[in-house]
């Protein structure tokens, strides 16, 4: 396999690279080339570790440069694609659509493109989420139920959907799209809520929990999620298809919280109520049957995920104090600043 991985660099990205350069990917890839803008969101040193592999090359782009994507597919004779690259945080689409637009629309409109001329790859898969289904009332829901999406980074994820989807129907090309609930674990930037609390509480600083913090969550290890994907990405059969990606552990937010102040050993007094975000989807739950009878299934339970996220964060201190510089601290007190200063922490009483 000649495998192109956009988004390399970032979150869930990065930690695919390794785990299919590492032992998963063992015969199977002769070539892994990761693209990757390298946004605020995306970090060089999250690939430590691959530049000596003779089979990985490094190039840093934006997938959505047409002509850019046109000529690496060709000149790497890709394969197969996973196409990862994103603009990922909700709480920044509702600040700015037009990044989400630029990257998340047009980036995999210039991939699909660029697949779409070369005969030879035998599978597109689009990394997608299941913010797009919007709040779930009640239950689980599959693969067949509508895209409903609440944020801008939903729609933008379900616009990137429909394409996909409708370039497999009318071009032919090998599509495959995946859903995964939300990841947590190693190198996620804090922006997301574990990283932001994990390190918070490591730090002593006030954790800021969104309206009620009764909003309901469905997580996964992300070292699941890569299984899945390189799974999927391999999977006999599966063109056109589309895979909900989840360990069905739900939680709402204020136990997810707590279980972060147990893990770290932390204070109950840190946790902040802090003004809601609009349009926040009440609750995700997905039904990720149709991808277990394929053959995956998840390894992490929540608590051991949690507990050796939190290790992680502990043991990789340098990682985080060179992300959280800078620009970092403007968008921190942009996005929290008024609203934990308004947060009243005698009213959370330790319990939210
Ligand atoms: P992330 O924000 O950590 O990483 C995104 C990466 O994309 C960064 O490295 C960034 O530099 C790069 N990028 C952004 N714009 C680009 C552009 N125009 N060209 C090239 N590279 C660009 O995101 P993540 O959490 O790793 O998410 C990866 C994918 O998984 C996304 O498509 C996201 O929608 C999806 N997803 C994420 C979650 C989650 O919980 N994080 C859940 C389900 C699905
Ligand atoms: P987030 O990690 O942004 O993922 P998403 O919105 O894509 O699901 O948020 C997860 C949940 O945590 C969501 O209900 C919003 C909430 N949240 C907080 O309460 N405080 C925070 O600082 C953040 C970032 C999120």
């Amino acid at each position: 396999m000649r495998l192109l991985v956009t988004g390399a660099a970032g979150f869930i990205g990065a930690n695919f690279v390794h785990h299919v350069l590492g032992d998963a990917g063992q015969g199977d890839v002769a070539r892994l080339v990761g693209v990757d803008l390298l946004t605020y969101a995306g970090n060089f040193a999250n690939l430590r570790g691959c530049e000596g592999d003779e089979r990985f090359r490094f190039v840093r782009a934006d997938v959505a440069d047409r002509p850019a994507m046109a000529a690496l597919v060709a000149a790497e004779r890709i394969d197969a694609v996973a196409h990862f690259a994103a603009e990922s945080h909700v709480d920044r689409s509702i600040e700015d659509h037009a990044p989400f637009l630029h990257t998340n629309v047009h980036g995999v409109l210039s991939l699909l493109e660029a697949v779409r001329e070369r005969p030879g790859v035998t599978r597109f898969l689009h990394v997608s989420t299941d913010e797009v289904y919007g709040s779930i009332a009640a239950g689980r829901v599959d693969e067949s139920a509508p895209t409903r999406a609440s944020s801008p980074y939903a729609a933008s994820k379900a616009a990137a959907d429909a394409f996909v989807q409708a370039y497999g129907t009318t071009y032919g090309v090998p599509v495959v799209i995946t859903r995964a609930c939300n990841n947590y674990g190693p190198l996620q930037f804090p922006e997301k809520l574990i990283p932001v609390f994990v390190i918070g509480a490591l730090e002593g600083e006030p954790l800021p929990l969104y309206g009620d913090g009764l909003h309901v969550r469905d997580w996964i290890h992300v070292e699941d999620h890569c299984r899945a994907l390189w799974h999927v990405l391999r999977l006999p059969g599966a063109d056109g298809g589309t895979f909900n990606v989840s360990a069905h552990e739900e939680r709402p937010n204020r136990q997810v919280a707590d279980e972060i102040l147990a893990a770290v050993g932390a204070p109950a007094s840190l946790l902040r109520r802090v003004a809601d975000r609009p349009g926040h989807d009440r609750r995700y739950a997905i039904d990720a049957t149709r991808l277990r009878n394929t053959g995956w299934q998840p390894r992490w339970s929540f608590a051991d995920g949690l507990a050796a996220t939190v290790a992680w964060y502990r043991d990789n201190r340098t990682w985080w104090d060179a992300v959280r510089s800078g620009v970092y601290r403007q968008y921190y007190e942009h996005m929290y600043g008024d609203r934990l200063r308004a947060s009243d922490p005698a009213a959370t009483g330790g319990r939210a």
